[in-house]
C-alpha cells in the first residue's frame, strides 16, 4: 500500500508553479493552480514527452512536443494527437506541506472534451 510522499512546502510551489518528483517508480508533476494542487504523470500519453515544461493556462497544460492539451485536475485530454487521459494522483496539504499519494488513478474526461 502506497503512502503519501512529501513534495515541497506550499510556499516553495507558488501559484503557477510546477515541480516534479519521482515516487513509486514514476515521474509525477505537481502543479499549483491558483492555490490548489494537482498531480499527474509527467508523461504525455501520446509519445511520452514530459508535460511539466509545457505551457499552462489555468488547469490546462499543453504538451511541448506536439501540442496535446490536458486538464491537470481531471487528467482529461482535450486535443489531438493524444487520445488517452493522463493518470492523476491524490494530493493533500497538511501544515503547509504538499504530499502526493503515488497511486495512479485513470484520468477522466472524454477524449477532446473539456
Ligand atoms: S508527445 Fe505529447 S502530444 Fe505528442
Amino acid at each position: 500500500m502506497a503512502e503519501f510522499v512529501h513534495v515541497a512546502s506550499a510556499a516553495e510551489l507558488p501559484p503557477g508553479g510546477v515541480t516534479v518528483i519521482t515516487a513509486g517508480g514514476r515521474s509525477i508533476a505537481v502543479f499549483n493552480v491558483e492555490g490548489a494542487f494537482y498531480a499527474i504523470d509527467d508523461s504525455c500519453t501520446h509519445e511520452y514527452a514530459p508535460l511539466s515544461p509545457g505551457t499552462r493556462v489555468g488547469e490546462i497544460v499543453t504538451c511541448p512536443k506536439h501540442g496535446s492539451r490536458f486538464n491537470v485536475r481531471t487528467g482529461g485530454v482535450l486535443s489531438l494527437p493524444a487520445v488517452v487521459p493522463v493518470n492523476i494522483y491524490p494530493v493533500k496539504v497538511e501544515d503547509g506541506q504538499v504530499y502526493v499519494l503515488p497511486e495512479p488513478q485513470r484520468g477522466r474526461g472524454m477524449p477532446h472534451k473539456a
